[in-house]
């Protein structure tokens, strides 16, 4: 076997065997595959696609090409969660303590934000005290005694995947639904649970612009997801606006505390209940509606919420706090947004509105940026809102005054305005699996 032979099949359309993707993930690994091969197969792949049994044999040899999270303690119990990413989404940090406070075990993994989409790993470090490094043990015994645990990402997690995605960053073959969803799966799988709830984001703030795409690649992940033996499900939701009000970490934490305290509801309450229903559902073996009324309970009688102080707690964060969001550090400045026009808000760039927070400070545009945990934004207006000339449409937070007028710039250049109120957005556009 060589790779120019497994270019030149593919290239055909021909479907690779087992061994071969094999051979094929092991060499570019190792480096005795080069780039350019590599990167000619991707082109070929991006041209002609591969089968669902390739695409799982793709996933299944970049989950393997590293470290594995053994998860077999806790059996069926086992939860995770992804979201492809967008503006103000802090589901994780609702979705883990109700599936926690309902008997499921949410041993995960998450990332850091970059570009225009925050990450879970950092809006938690803004609690101080926080763990996010843990060794091997610490993650399973907290999991354990908790029932929920979240770190960042080990280093060696599918290293193959982070090599390749690489390669295809710069080669023009990010964008083909086999590679996508093989990147995808080969971490969830690498990281071990049985139960997957996948929420794949669908417009201006998502990797995925329509719902046609996002319906393509939350089928891709489900069918994959479970030819790997796991219990996979995906929601399609909606990301044309940010989700809830609060953009940045700390204040997006607050947020979640408050919706968490039952506090706060709208569309960030409605995706975390439908999010962890699908996991609810798979773990009691109950349907969808039956798995949402647990999830509202488990959030209004206050279960939910003591689950989230004990998670902070077990991983050294300071649970009070949760008890009283007032600690969390404020931003030296405050600056008000205020409208100019009149009319209803016909969009709001959910992508413009996450680089704005970006240039409070409470994003990287690389990833050695350092981040400012109580910058961002928090939205008083939202698409569907009728505003005056006057009213204040946004907050913004930082600690650096010389990057307000950037970040206002980007904020203004995310809205449209129109005299007809605009339809309302479904939120679930969709469910797989
Ligand atoms: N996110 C990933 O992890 N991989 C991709 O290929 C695209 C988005």
């Amino acid at each position: 076997m060589t790779i120019y032979d497994l270019i030149t099949k593919k290239k055909h359309g021909e479907e690779l065997s087992c061994d071969e993707i094999k051979y094929l993930v092991k060499g570019f690994t190792d480096g005795s595959i080069p780039d350019y091969q590599m990167s000619a197969f991707c082109m070929a792949v991006y041209f002609c696609g591969m089968t669902d049994r390739e695409t799982s044999d793709l996933t299944m040899a970049m989950a393997e090409s590293g470290d594995t999270v053994d998860l077999s303690a806790f059996g069926e119990l086992s939860c995770d969660k992804h979201s492809s990413g967008g503006v103000g989404d802090k589901t994780t940090l609702i979705v883990a303590p109700i599936v926690a406070s309902l008997g499921g075990i949410v041993a995960k993994m998450s990332g850091r934000g970059l570009g225009h989409t925050g990450g879970t790993v950092d809006k938690l470090e803004s609690i101080p005290g926080y763990k996010t490094e843990l060794t091997p043990d610490e993650f399973m015994s907290i999991s354990k005694k908790c029932g929920l645990c979240v770190c960042g990402q080990s280093g060696n997690l599918a290293p193959a995947d982070k090599k390749l995605y690489a390669l295809r960053d710069v080669t023009a073959t990010v964008d083909s639904i086999p590679l996508i969803v093989s990147s995808i799966m080969s971490k969830k799988i690498a990281a071990g649970s049985k139960n997957i709830m996948l929420d794949v984001k669908c417009g201006s703030g998502a990797f995925m612009k329509t719902v046609e795409d996002a319906k393509l690649l939350a089928e891709g992940m489900v069918t994959i997801g479970k030819m790997c033996g796991r219990n996979t499900k995906a929601l399609i939701t909606n990301m044309d606006v940010p989700l809830g009000f609060a953009v940045g970490n700390s204040l997006e934490v607050i947020e979640a505390i408050d919706v968490l305290k039952g506090k706060t509801k709208g569309d960030i309450r409605e995706v975390s209940v439908s999010l962890a229903s699908g996991l609810v559902a798979s773990l009691k073996g109950i349907d969808a509606d039956q798995a949402k009324l647990l999830c509202e309970k488990a959030i209004d009688d206050g279960t939910a919420f003591m689950k989230f102080k004990e998670w902070i707690s077990c991983q050294g964060g300071n649970a009070e706090y949760a008890d009283n969001t007032d600690l969390f550090p404020k931003a030296k400045i405050e600056y008000q947004i205020k409208s100019t026009h009149e009319g209803y808000i016909s969009h709001m760039d959910a992508e413009k509105i996450g680089l704005s927070s970006c240039e409070l400070g409470a994003g990287r545009k690389t990833k050695t940026d350092i981040i400012d945990l109580s910058a961002g934004l928090v939205l008083s207006k939202k698409t569907g809102d009728f505003v005056k000339s006057g009213d204040v449409i946004a907050t913004l937070y930082t600690n650096d005054e010389s990057r307000i007028s950037r970040a206002e710039e980007v904020f203004v250049s995310a809205l449209e305005f129109s005299e007809e109120m605009p339809e309302e957005m479904t939120l679930v556009i969709d469910n797989v699996g």
